[in-house]
Order: C-alpha cells, then sequence, then structure tokens
C-alpha cells in the first residue's frame, strides 16, 4: 500500500450485503431464499452487462426491479412479496465488520471513496441507513459515465476528480469480474474473497487478497 492515495470500494457485495434482502423475508420466503437471492444478483449483473453491450441504458433501480420480476417467476415467489424485497433492496445491511473498518480508516492519510453500479439516490439511502455518513470523501456513481462496470469510463471517474494515477488507488470488491476490471484498468485491485472462492481468468490477478475488510487494516 505504500504508493496508495485513495482506497475505493466497491458497494453491491462488497460493504453491503445483497443477500440480506431476501435472507431478511426467508421465513416468508422459505428455504429456496438463499438460490432466488443468488438468482436475482446473478440476473441483475447480467442485466447491467447486456444493457451495456446493446447500448440501451437503464438505472441500477430499475435493472434491480426488472431481475427482480423475473427471479421472482423463476422461484415461483408470492407476488405480494415484491414492494418488500424492493423495501429492503434499498436499505442493505453492511458486511459485520464494515464500519469498524471504514471509521478506522477515515483516521488515516487516504482519500476514501465508493465506485458503484448504484444511482447517487440508492447509494446514499445504503450509506445513511448503514449510518455510515461522513466517512466518504466522495460516492462515485457509474450514472456519471452513462454505463455499467467493467466499462473504463468508470474506472475513470475517480482518477479524473483526484488527478493521482491509476495504480495509486487500491479498489477493494468481492465481485471477482470487477476485481479483474479495475485491475484491467490499472488500479491496484484487493479482492475480497469472503467465500473462499476461485478467481477468474480474465488477464488480471489481484494484488492482494483479503478475506474480509478487517484484514485491509493490516496492510493499510
Ligand atoms: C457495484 C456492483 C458491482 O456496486 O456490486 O458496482
Amino acid at each position: 500500500m505504500k504508493n496508495i492515495k485513495a482506497i475505493i470500494f466497491d458497494a453491491y457485495g462488497t460493504l453491503f450485503d445483497v443477500n440480506s434482502a431476501a435472507e431478511k423475508s426467508k421465513d416468508k420466503i422459505g428455504d429456496k431464499w438463499e438460490g432466488f437471492a443468488n438468482y436475482w444478483r446473478t440476473t441483475q449483473l447480467e442485466y447491467t452487462w447486456l444493457r451495456s453491450l446493446m447500448n440501451r441504458h437503464k438505472d441500477f433501480w430499475q435493472v434491480t426491479e426488472d431481475s427482480l420480476d423475473k427471479s421472482m417467476k423463476a422461484f415461483k415467489i408470492d407476488p405480494s412479496m415484491r414492494n418488500e424485497l424492493l423495501h429492503l433492496y434499498k436499505i442493505l445491511s453492511t458486511f459485520p465488520e464494515v464500519k469498524e473498518v471504514l471509521q478506522n480508516l477515515k483516521k488515516k492519510d487516504y482519500k476514501l471513496a465508493i465506485l458503484s453500479n448504484g444511482t447517487p439516490a440508492l447509494l446514499n439511502e445504503l450509506v445513511t441507513s448503514n449510518d455510515l455518513d461522513n466517512i466518504f470523501d466522495d460516492i462515485f456513481s457509474i450514472e456519471e459515465a452513462g454505463i455499467y462496470k467493467p466499462d473504463s469510463k468508470v474506472y475513470d471517474l475517480p482518477i479524473k476528480k483526484y488527478q493521482i494515477k491509476k495504480d495509486e488507488v487500491a479498489f477493494l470488491s468481492a465481485n471477482t469480474w470487477d476485481v479483474s476490471g479495475g485491475g484491467n484498468y490499472g488500479y491496484s485491485s484487493i479482492w475480497v474473497n469472503r467465500n473462499n472462492n476461485i478467481f477468474d481468468n480474465l488477464d488480471y490477478k489481484p494484488k492482494n487478497e483479503v478475506k474480509n475488510l478487517k484484514q485491509l487494516l493490516d496492510i493499510a
């Protein structure tokens, strides 16, 4: 982390637990909640990539609703659950260590930011509902670039604002494809490998791998 000037976090899946919406409704959804949550997330991401390739952008909230509708049909979830699931998605929980780690990093001399597919309104609500106000110097949304990750215009946003070198950014994501996207762009990417997964073969191997964000404090 010697040259690092900014620590930039992906949001969904890295700071905020995307499965927590379905998990909070698991009494109503039953045992299939986890399969459903994974299907929803996978469909949502596929829609971001496909919309970028088709040049038919819709914002992340629309994509989240569209992917939810397909997933509810696929898993035969009662339509009356739709509003509850969408509401819970707006206030996703953080992973347990997140707040303490961010508060610690805040005391150090780095820029701290989020760089995410989410809209500015969604990201602000996630930050506020999890009591993380005043932690981040910036919340960068892909809406400013008009295209989803991993387009390089997205990873350009913090570089343009901070006027620093690409490898002076430590970029943390739990999404392997986002680690590859940021890494291929030139960031020093760190993979948050919470579930002991296998990394991708996409021309980039992360500079570091941590099991959770707490391990970041050992190197930051
Ligand atoms: C995001 C998605 C990749 O927050 O999780 O950008």
